[in-house]
């Protein structure tokens, strides 16, 4: 997720826009850049790094003109450097474009534009943009058309600011599947990916719809459809917001917009490079002895992992806990070792540590990151970004369901490699991969109301237990870590078949019990666990499909969610558990965002 604006009018854009960056530095902030268009000339300024760093280096805000644009990066293609930060040009610099989105079908682009003899110099999906629109122009095509002829060869999403030498009072812009508004003023008008960056400056804002494109100019704009160039009106609406209320997309934390931006990053871990995940299958496919690294939330993805990797490609692998790795496996690994590491920010010691023993080692290691130019990235022979985004929350929300989302479409590419299930299986489960955005959408439509009622039914609590079978083992164990981090309740999970082997004699009058119970094939057993549980006095909790009428009679409390494929449920599943620790945490008076003892990154042992 990346941030980008613009604007034109009466006063010098650079100072505008660099403030403009600053607001949407949570979006992004590993490189920053500007362009403006001044006296016939064309005016770039970017680099890797902060966006303060970059201003007070190389005077972003020194940049002359009156119409401009600028961008600050989350990297998803190409490491953060000057090369790859935006804004990107055409071979003749005088076409600027910043973008935020995914490109997916970037490298059949570059390389039809390299071999028209297009001067491609970044490893970002983005540089192919200007480039397309300057081959459409030498065809003869107006400003206009080209832009949007070029537009027309892109898959993927984005929201997209462009301006060009020979129209220098004129910003382009357009979206698909990732946010733009424009910024009504007196005088000047500016484009954005959220509000935050247009608040200084206007509250009149026109929100785009997908498909719409618009050419903006100071006194004015004027909105049409991509698709036939039909004119369309957008209602301007005045927005109240804070800044900092704003920087939340209107929630009041941080935790709670990048619970409900779920949908937005599931589809972007959609369109990860499939050529890493093809990588990453064959690497692990050669490997003897298989580990799936994590620590917390990311070794609760590395234990659903597991599940999928067996159950769709009949292939072992052992969820480790990072600490315990060296400990428990250091003298069994060797060159015949694959270590896929799960890290959101790809710098956590006790997962950099483990990876250092089994380099040693000569095993294959292999990451799955959010954060481009990690140390993961680094060690890694091979890796995968999941494209989340940023998430400022300390909880690991969104990062979670993309992990494993991730870790599903790599069991996916092995069930390919190894054809130990049907081909109808496989073909069954992509469909159901492909829906997930779209089922996460609906449980968030209902989740938050049920889990705040449910959060006063727990409030007070001395403890909560977790329980799941199967796959739903790892939604258990993350949903006792989310409730625990965030309201300091003590919680304890297990695989509900264990609960007999002691720690049912915890059970006593009014404990309350959390059962993960999808419709899958531990659903009979489950209900053992669950009979068993309410002969002992429990509160029993069951997170189970909406259909599920029986499973609801059985149940004190009952929250139902729409079906999807069983080894998919940790990530439909895992949000009623987001929301809940979310909203035990607003109920004992805490900061979701900023949960005691804890950092984002664990960047000590
Ligand atoms: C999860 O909510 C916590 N923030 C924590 O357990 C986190 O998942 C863990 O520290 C691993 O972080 P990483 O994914 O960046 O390696």
């Amino acid at each position: 997720m990346c941030g980008i604006a613009g604007y034109v009018g009466g006063a010098e854009a650079a100072p505008i826009l660099v403030r403009s960056l600053k607001r949407l530095e949570y979006r992004g902030y590993d490189s920053a850049g500007v362009a403006t268009i001044h006296n016939k000339q064309v005016f770039v300024c970017k680099d890797a790094g902060k966006i303060d760093e970059i201003n007070k280096s190389l005077g972003l805000e020194r940049l002359p003109g009156c119409v401009g644009i600028a961008h600050t990066r989350w990297a998803t293609h190409g490491a953060p450097s000057k090369v790859n930060a935006h804004p990107h040009l055409d071979c003749t610099g005088r076409i600027a474009v910043v973008h935020n989105g995914v490109i997916e079908n970037f490298l059949l682009l570059r390389k039809e534009l390299i071999d028209q003899n297009h001067n491609i110099v970044s490893k970002t999906d983005t540089e192919v943009v200007p480039h397309l629109i300057e081959e459409h122009i030498k065809r003869g095509l107006s400003f206009e058309e080209a832009f949007v002829q070029a537009l027309k060869r892109l898959e993927g999403s984005y929201a997209l600011a462009v301006i060009f030498l020979d129209q220098p009072d004129t910003i382009y812009v357009a979206r698909k599947e990732a946010p733009l508004i424009i910024g009504v003023g007196e005088g000047f008008n500016m484009v954005a990916s959220d509000m935050t960056a247009l608040l200084d400056m206007t509250r009149d804002m026109v929100f785009l719809h997908d498909g719409d494109a618009a050419v903006v100019k100071a006194d004015g704009y004027r909105i049409f459809r991509l698709s036939d160039g039909t004119q369309v009106e957008r209602m301007v609406r005045r927005v109240e917001l804070t800044i900092e209320m704003a920087e939340k997309q209107g929630h009041p934390h941080y935790m709670l917009k990048e619970i409900f931006e779920q949908p937005t990053a599931l589809r972007d871990s959609l369109r990860i490079q499939r050529e890493y995940v093809d990588l990453l299958a064959e690497l692990l496919d050669k490997g003897r002895v298989i580990f799936l690294l994590g620590a917390g939330t990311s070794h609760n993805a590395c234990v659903a992992g597991s599940y999928l990797f067996s159950a769709l490609a009949r292939l072992p692998s052992y969820p480790v806990i990072a600490s315990e790795f060296v400990a428990n496996y250091g003298g069994a690994v060797g060159s015949d070792t694959v270590i896929l590491a799960v890290s959101q920010s790809g710098e956590t010691a006790d997962v950099l540590n483990a990876l250092e023993y089994a380099r040693m080692r000569a095993c294959t290691i292999l990451g799955l990151t959010n954060t481009v130019g990690s140390t993961l990235t680094r060690v890694s022979r091979a890796y995968v970004l999941q494209n989340s985004g940023p998430e400022i929350g300390v909880a690991a929300t969104k990062t979670f369901t993309s992990q494993v989302l991730v870790l599903a479409q790599i069991a996916l590419r092995l069930a390919r490699l190894r054809g130990k299930i049907a081909q109808y299986e496989m073909d069954e489960f992509r469909q159901e991969l492909l829906k997930i955005p779209n089922e996460v959408e609906k449980v968030l439509t209902t989740a938050s109301v049920k889990m705040r009622a449910l959060a006063e039914i727990l409030v007070e609590k001395p403890f909560i237990f977790m329980l799941g079978r199967g796959v739903s083992t790892s939604t258990a164990y993350e949903g006792r870590l989310k409730v625990m981090e965030l309201s300091y309740i003590p919680c304890v999970a297990y695989p509900s078949g264990e609960s007999k082997h002691g720690p049912i004699s915890v059970i006593e009058s009014g404990v309350p019990v959390i059962f993960v119970v999808p419709p899958d094939e531990f659903r009979k057993p489950n209900i053992g666990n669950i009979m068993e549980m309410k002969a002992r006095g429990a509160y029993v909790i069951v997170f189970g499909d909406e259909k599920d009428d029986e499973l609801r009679s059985i149940a004190d409390f009952y929250y139902g969610l729409p079906r999807t494929h069983p080894l998919l449920t940790p990530i439909t599943y895992s949000i009623p558990f987001q929301l809940l620790a979310y909203h035990l945490s607003v109920l004992k008076g805490y900061d979701p965002d900023k949960p005691r003892n804890l950092a984002k990154s664990v960047t000590v042992p």
